[in-house]
């Protein structure tokens, strides 16, 4: 190898050398036991007398200088790190720092604000109720007595504790995790008066077996409008617009007659299932329509329940599941995927 290469190649090294440690390091790899320039030096031995001379020269000379160097920018370095305070490790305050990562709202979070939002555009309020509620609240001011079959509709979960009525002395009253939202529209009504236009989203609790489309427990979003005119046609209308803005396009809905007993008539309301256009899916189980929400025209006996003078309003209810709202919009097929908890799906929304 050409001593003057050699001379450049060590140069360059040393000079970018960032610390003593490395300085040992490159020394090694010329003057080391098996160094670039130590196996020169060795050859010097098995050459003929002039070109010796000439090379035993100038490769001691190169040694000397290298060894030098070494110990010279050894020393510039220890100045270096004596002037920042004698230690190896810095810190680089001109460094970009690390970005911290932020996290976003869960996608039912998402569909309960814009749900809200365009309900109260069309100046509805927002009422909420408790989710650990009584017999009462639940079932019989929604007209559906004790032992009605009507209560298999909900299979419930019971709390172990009871509760005393207040003022009725001795009187209890069993708890459960709410079923439905539907008990907002009482505790609301028993404290306003019509007209009145109102929705109540919140966390429900069902006894049941999950699948893709159930789970034991999920998001309600009631509706209540009552006034003295108040009609299934503004049902329709308002519920086609809720859906018409919610995702964007209009939205194919249809109304079957149903059975509720805090409503008469009942209905259901379908929308095309958006996962498969209708086609049927197993997010739709098949069926290309979708039950998004029960409604209904609120019973008399509802209203006579909150004291309200039977016969003097009318009104629509309704609750959708909020659940459905998301697996439509943003094409998720098993609702268990909303609860757990994995980050590789909710980072999608
Ligand atoms: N509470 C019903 C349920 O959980 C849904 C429902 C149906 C709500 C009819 C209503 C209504 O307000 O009028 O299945």
């Amino acid at each position: 190898m050409d001593l003057n290469l050699l001379k450049e190649k060590a140069k360059k090294a040393i000079e970018s050398a960032p610390s003593r440690k490395e300085i040992d390091v490159i020394f090694r790899t010329y003057l080391g036991r098996k160094g670039e320039l130590t196996t020169i030096l060795r050859s010097l031995g098995t050459r003929s007398g002039e070109e010796r001379r000439r090379l035993g020269q100038e490769a001691n000379e190169l040694r000397t200088w290298f060894e030098e160097r070494c110990e010279a920018r050894k020393r510039e370095i220890q100045r270096a790190e004596t002037e920042r305070g004698g230690k190896e490790e810095w810190i680089d305050v001109t460094a970009p720092g690390k970005r911290i990562a932020v996290g976003h709202l869960h996608p039912l979070t998402q569909v309960q604000r814009t749900a809200r939002e365009i309900f109260q555009s069309m100046g509805f309020e927002v009422a909420e109720g408790p989710e650990i509620e009584s017999e009462w609240y639940n079932f019989d001011a929604l007209n559906i007595p004790p032992n009605h079959p009507a209560r298999d509709m909900w299979d419930t979960f019971w709390l172990k504790g009871n509760q005393k009525i207040p003022k009725e002395d001795g009187k209890v009253e069993r708890l459960l995790l709410r079923t439905h939202t539907s008990p907002v529209q009482i505790r609301y009504m028993e404290k306003h008066s019509p007209p009145l236009r109102i929705i109540a989203p919140g966390r429900i609790f069902r006894y049941e077996a999950t699948d893709a489309r159930h789970e034991i427990n999920f998001y309600q979003l009631e509706g209540l409008m009552v006034g003295k005119t108040v009609s299934a046609g503004n049902f329709k209308a308002i519920i086609q617009e809720f859906f018409g803005r919610f995702f964007g396009t209009l939205v194919k809905i249809r109304l079957r007659p149903s059975y509720f007993p805090f409503t008469e008539p009942s209905f259901e309301v379908d929308m095309t299932c958006l996962l498969c256009s209708g086609k049927g899916c197993s997010g739709c189980g098949n069926a290309g329509w979708i039950e998004i929400m029960g409604a209904g025209m609120v019973h008399q006996n509802v209203f006579g329940a909150v004291g309200y003078v039977p016969g003097e309003w009318q009104g629509f209810a309704f609750g959708m599941g909020l659940d459905r709202l998301a697996m439509m919009k943003y094409k998720i097929n098993d609702i268990r995927l909303l609860y757990n908890g994995d980050l590789r799906f909710l980072h999608q929304f």
